[in-house]
């Protein structure tokens, strides 16, 4: 499919990547934008030989540096509650994507930019990368889940202290607060994204799949339903001819090569 304001490409067999391109807004999320995001998770989770998506934006200065402001100023509040439930709708569906997603934030991730990251499985940042919710700063909340994601991620006071004063942190202190798994410089971002990604690429791919929504689904559960889950997820990876591969190449000290089934 043909997209004006994303590019899907797969980089590599099974490896998609997903950029938000409108560098000239810094890539800010319109409605659009967010139409063709969704359109373009569902050819990702189409494709049953997907091992991982990589999220990133356009250019060297943003990731995306939030909601689109100029198309947000006139809204309604009817309308604007339409688009925040439009934005959390793609991101539940990015967040719920059957494989890994790396947020590879390269600039400025700002606003809607923060929470379309947070929805990502984890982030890998730039040494040049600045975070934050600034929506206060423009007399609104954060709409698109960071009042709720950074909250989760970070814990109560510092999303607190984030979400009301507006204040911006950069690659070093976001991973010291737990929101960056990763910070390299920024000529190698794509680099070491990509072999995170080849890194997943090379498990089993049902077994990936099924321990993504183990934690994913397992995280709002009380611990003895989560682990419920589990068990029944570690049962079923024994139904596969992934789990007979891995365990024969593990004992006949060999590479194992999974199929995917
Ligand atoms: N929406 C629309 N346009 C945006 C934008 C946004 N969120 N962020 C940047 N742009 C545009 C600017 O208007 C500018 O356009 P023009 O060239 O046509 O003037 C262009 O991108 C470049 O931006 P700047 O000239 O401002 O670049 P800078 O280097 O001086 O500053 C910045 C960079 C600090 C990121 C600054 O652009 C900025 O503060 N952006 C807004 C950040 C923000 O408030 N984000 C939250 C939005 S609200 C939201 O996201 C709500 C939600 O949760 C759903």
């Amino acid at each position: 499919m043909a997209y004006e304001n994303v590019i899907l490409e797969q980089v590599e067999p099974g490896i998609y990547r997903l950029t938000i391109n409108r560098p000239k807004a810094l890539n800010a999320l319109n409605a659009e934008t967010l139409d063709e995001i969704e359109a373009a998770l569902r050819e990702v989770e189409a494709d049953p030989g997907a091992r991982a998506l990589l999220v990133t934006g356009a250019g060297d200065k943003a990731f995306v540096a939030g909601a689109d402001i100029s198309q947000m100023r006139s809204l309604t509040a009817a309308e604007a509650k339409a688009f925040a439930l439009k934005g959390q709708k793609v991101f539940r569906r990015l967040e719920d994507l059957p494989v890994p997603v790396i947020a590879v934030v390269n600039g400025y991730c700002l606003g809607g930019g923060c929470e379309l990251a947070m929805a990502c499985d984890w982030i890998v940042a730039s040494e040049k990368a600045v975070f934050g919710q600034p929506e206060v700063n423009l007399g609104v909340t954060p709409g698109f889940g960071g009042t709720q994601r950074l909250t989760r991620i970070v814990g109560k006071a510092r999303a607190m202290e984030l979400v009301t004063t507006g204040r911006q942190v950069k690659a070093a202190e976001a991973k010291e607060i737990g929101l960056v798994n990763h910070v390299v410089p920024a000529d190698a971002l794509m680099d070491e994204a990509l072999a995170q990604a080849r890194t997943v690429a090379s498990k089993g791919p049902v077994a990936v799949r099924l321990a993504k929504e183990a934690v994913q689904r397992g995280q709002d559960l009380d611990l003895d339903n989560a682990c419920v889950l589990e068990s029944d997820v570690f049962g079923l990876c024994f139904a596969t001819e992934d789990q007979k591969e891995g365990m024969a190449a593990f004992l006949e000290k060999r590479k194992a090569a999974f199929q995917g089934r």
